[in-house]
């Protein structure tokens, strides 16, 4: 293969015929995905445009008035509660000549307002306010009505701590994206948990190998040896249902060691069975991971901000009943933080040198190990689909797949 391929290339399905094979017989995504601008754009367009996007947590917006600006393909949206709480979002430009309204995040009484020449829009999007522009200032003939003025409104959705957007008007909804991601979760009380901890990461690397890196522990020994005893190897199994996301778990979670762990913690309440002694990670395409444990979840929310850089966002979160259980909650919770940073460190390095490696047009792409990157396998042939504009939610694993690679109590 040619590199870089040409753009027309990236829309043609032939292009990803090796990564279309089932995974055993697989080449992983052609590395012009992770390095091209062109492959960028398009991926904007016929990805992030045309999908829920998860864009922040509920708790950033957690009662009427609050709003914050999120970015997605490019488009600046104010997502926000209306004076009843409920989530709006709206596209964060004026209706008047086009000036961006607001920036960052803030609470407002009632009115956003244009810094521009003043026009007024409540959290519903409704044009409120134009000054000047009333009756008998505007000619006789020309029509002006202000509720034609609304903000562009964009569909908006939460799931648990989660907040999506999705920019076009006909993709399926949120919970036809989750698939069965949140049945299998119901034993958690995640609703409850609230952000304790908050990092920022900004990394030199293309989006989707965060997202890779994240489903996969073919790493585990080499980059997160302290990891180990916590979230063994051969404690690592499938666990994917239908739904836009790659699952896996850890069953059983070991004790925590001198350098951390995840069990420090009481658990949250009502946390039984397998869940209460396992950790439940879902990558929720396209960017968002989740690591759910009986006491404490930790979330990242990936930005792309071009083919080789990716901010990110990493929050851990826990349960008022754990803390108030526990007799020092903030030291326990400053080792689940400290844990995961060390954690997500050596994951971002990894990740960049991936990204260096992918550069070099002497590499087309490599065979994967379907024991450990069929979930990569899965995550990369998502992208495809978008790519080729192929709506569909992946299925999940058969009996037989479930079977031999899920957990050894059942797939659930
Ligand atoms: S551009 Fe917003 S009021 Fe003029
Ligand atoms: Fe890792």
């Amino acid at each position: 293969m040619q590199r870089p391929l040409p753009r027309e290339a990236f829309l043609q399905a032939d292009t990803y015929a090796a990564t279309r094979l089932p995974v055993d017989h697989a080449t992983s995504l052609i590395p012009d995905a992770y390095t091209s601008p062109d492959f960028h754009a398009l991926e904007q367009e016929r990805l992030f445009a045309r999908t829920w996007v998860p864009v922040c947590l509920g708790s950033d917006i957690a009662g009427p008035g609050d709003y914050t600006v999120v970015e997605v393909a490019g488009r600046s949206i104010i997502v926000c509660r209306n004076g009843s709480g409920e989530l709006r979002a709206h596209h964060n430009v004026c209706r008047h000549r086009g000036a961006r309204l607001c920036d960052g995040a803030g609470k407002t009484d009632r009115l956003l307002h244009c810094p521009y020449h003043g026009w007024a829009y409540d959290l519903d999007g409704n044009c409120r306010a134009t000054p000047h522009f009333v009756p008998g200032m505007v000619a006789s003939d020309a029509r002006f009505d202000r509720s034609e003025m609304s903000l562009h409104a964009v569909r908006v959705a939460q799931w648990a701590f989660l907040v999506f957007v999705c920019l076009d008007p006909s993709a399926p909804g949120l919970e036809e994206a989750l698939g069965d991601l949140p049945a299998r979760l119901s034993g958690y009380p995640l609703e409850q948990f609230r952000v304790t901890r908050r990092r920022e990461y900004t990394i030199a690397a293309n989006w989707k190998l965060v997202a890779e890196n994240f489903v996969e522990y073919y790493h585990l020994p080499l980059i997160h040896p302290a990891l180990l005893p916590v979230s063994p190897v051969e404690a690592h199994y499938r666990w994917q249902g239908r739904g836009k996301y790659s699952g896996l778990c850890t069953w059983p979670v070991g004790s925590d060691t001198a350098d951390g762990g995840w069990k420090g913690l009481p658990p949250a309440p009502g946390v039984q069975g397998r869940d209460a002694e396992s950790a439940r990670f879902a990558w929720i395409f396209p960017t968002a991971g989740i690591s759910v444990t009986a006491n404490h979840v930790f979330v990242l929310i990936a930005r792309p901000e071009g083919p080789e850089r990716t901010s990110e966002s990493a929050f851990i979160l826990t349960h008022p009943d754990s803390e108030a259980a526990s007799p020092d909650a903030e030291a326990d919770i400053d080792t689940l933080i400290g844990f995961w940073d060390t954690i997500n460190r050596e994951d971002i390095a990894i990740v960049e040198r991936t990204q260096c490696g992918l550069r070099n047009p002497a590499y087309t792409g490599g065979r994967m190990c379907h024991r450990f990157e069929e979930p990569c396998h899965r995550l990369q042939n998502m992208v495809i689909d978008a790519m080729l504009g192929i709506e569909r939610t992946p299925a999940g694993d058969d009996a037989e797949t479930a079977r031999r690679l899920g957990p050894p109590y059942g797939a659930t």
